[in-house]
């Protein structure tokens, strides 16, 4: 009996392992563009705030909304897509620069029932984030970044600089009905908790005792240094 049960569950973890695999296949590369070399790294672009940058918005929100462990990660790779990384983002996730409503990973933002993305419990994406993720498509889906210059983190507004680094580096994991964690951050009272108790600059910091957030990465210096004054205002809901 026991025999019989190892080689079943054998055979079905072959057929999926044929399956994904055949799913990575599908794909047409000559549709996509060859990313342009040196763009992968943070450069000294200027941010232009009418231009969506890749690698400062979009790679974070994939990164957090959909590259996670049992979704679109490297190891998981669910139906063959992996939205890790610019490449893998483009082929994978069948990204059709100009075209974001012809964009697969843009559809299934939108689509009801067990068919949306992230799937329940993970939160639907809000508009402001698919309203991102379809300009950046639609303005030529680049791979490519820029710099704050003159970085203003005096006078920090929680809607114009706290929230939009929150939804594109955070909301991803700890929102929806099991957040991250158990923390949730799905809005100003929220996150107001968190940064009282002194989680939130103790992760963004990789302070001791804390687990560097988001686990990727940390956010650009001059993101960590408004949500500091930020806190240090009082955490304003201004
Ligand atoms: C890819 C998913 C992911 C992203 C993105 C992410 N987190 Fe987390 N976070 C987790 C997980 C998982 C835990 C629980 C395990 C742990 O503590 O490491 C956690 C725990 C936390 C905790 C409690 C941990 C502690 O040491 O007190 C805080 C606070 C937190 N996250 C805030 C944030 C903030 C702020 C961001 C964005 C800047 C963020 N997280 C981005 C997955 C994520």
């Amino acid at each position: 009996m026991k025999a019989i049960k190892t080689i079943s569950s054998g055979l079905i973890i072959l057929a999926m392992v044929v399956t994904s695999a055949s799913c990575k296949h599908d794909i047409d590369p000559s549709d996509i563009p060859s990313p342009t070399p040196g763009d992968t790294v943070p450069s000294q672009v200027k941010c232009d705030p009418d231009t969506i940058y890749f690698l400062n918005e979009i790679k974070p929100l994939l990164n957090s909304g959909c590259a996670v462990s049992g979704c679109h990660d490297e190891a998981t790779a669910e139906e063959g897509i992996i939205l890790t990384d610019y490449n893998k983002i483009m082929i994978t996730g069948k990204v059709r620069p100009g075209n974001a409503d012809g964009t697969k990973i843009v559809k299934v933002l939108t689509e009801s029932g067990e068919d949306r993305m992230p799937p329940s419990p993970r939160a639907a994406f809000t508009a402001s984030q698919i309203n991102k993720l379809k300009t950046w498509i639609n303005q030529g889906a680049l791979n490519n970044s820029c710099t704050e210059m003159n970085c203003d983190s005096t006078n920090v507004s929680f809607a114009s600089k706290v929230w939009p680094i929150i939804e594109s580096s955070c909301l991803g994991c700890h929102s929806g009905a099991s957040p991250s964690g158990g923390i949730r951050l799905a809005g100003y009272s929220d996150i107001a908790t968190v940064a009282a108790t002194g989680q939130l600059l103790g992760v963004i910091t990789d302070a001791s005792g804390y687990s560097l957030m988001p686990p990727s990465g940390k956010l650009s210096d001059c993101q960590i240094g408004q949500i500091r004054n930020w806190i240090k205002n009082g955490t304003p809901n201004n």
